[in-house]
């Protein structure tokens, strides 16, 4: 199977009416998010969708950097949802979802959500997602959600001893390369459905399915949050998709953001 991405037999089979039906494809980039904003000050709709075969200089939250060798699934989607700034964050668990039963569906992996933006097979992440977006007072005018999944490349010969310890791709996991165009579109097919059913119907349905597939809740976790480190027990992601977090001490707390990791 090559692992070069075909853009036009991506689109051919694309079943959306709306995502992905205007797509930029570039073998590399900086960060499809920059890409994804500059074509968005330029006009672009919602829906118009932005994929890089590598990102040079791929971004993580926090700032951090996103390893983006070729082989993987790297693309930035432009959504112009009715939505407060602190809204966005739905925006996360809808496409965290929909990576998740892409990979359940397509692969058989037992792919799992962790708040509040990882997508995990066996406790390694494989795909993570980045919102950024551009706000006007109150009101946000468009936000860039960007996906990178880990796909065809194999992890012992490409990531540093660090990202092995806790991430992994699909290669590794399935010890054959995956076809990129089936992948993408299904995945995308998906976040368009999740995003017309939030649009229409809410966040409670989304949030529901999104925790069924999220194993630490119940269990101990560590959180760092905004220089603090948190350590309790994950009882719940409520309907803003804090995380609701019952401390050593026994009072509970929200927390809005930061980044989970279970405890043994
Ligand atoms: C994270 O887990 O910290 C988020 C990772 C998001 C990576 C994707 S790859 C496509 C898009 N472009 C970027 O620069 N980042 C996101």
């Amino acid at each position: 199977m090559s692992a070069k991405f075909n853009p036009e037999k991506f689109q051919e089979g694309l079943k959306t009416k709306l995502f992905g039906k205007y797509l930029f494809f570039s073998r590399e980039v900086a960060s499809t998010n920059d890409w994804a904003k500059e074509l968005e000050a330029l006009g672009a709709p919602e829906g118009t969708v932005v994929m890089a075969e590598t990102q040079t200089a791929g971004r993580g939250r926090f700032g951090r950097r996103w390893f983006s060798p070729k082989g993987g699934l790297w693309f930035s989607l432009i959504l112009k949802p009715m939505l407060r700034p602190e809204e966005t964050v739905k925006l996360v668990f809808l496409a965290s979802l929909a990576a998740t039963e892409t990979l359940r569906g397509l692969y058989g992996l037992k792919a799992e959500t962790k708040w509040p933006n990882d997508v995990l097979v066996d406790g390694r992440k494989v795909c993570g997602i980045l919102s950024e977006m551009k706000t006007t007072g109150e009101r946000v005018e468009c936000a860039i959600i960007g996906v990178g999944v880990n796909a065809n490349f194999d992890v012992e010969s490409t990531f540093s001893q660090e990202l092995k310890a806790y991430a992994t791709s699909l290669q590794t996991l399935l010890g054959k390369q995956v076809a990129l165009e089936e992948l993408f579109r299904v995945l995308l097919e998906k976040m368009e459905s999740f995003y017309m059913g939030f649009l229409t119907e809410g966040f409670t349905q989304i949030l529901e399915k999104w925790k069924s597939y999220a194993s630490f809740l119940g269990s101990k976790v560590e959180v760092s949050s905004e220089g603090e480190k948190l350590e309790g027990t994950a009882l719940d992601v409520d309907r803003d998709g804090a995380l609701v977090l019952r401390l050593e001490d026994g009072s509970v707390r929200r927390v809005f953001v930061g980044e989970l990791s279970l405890k043994y």
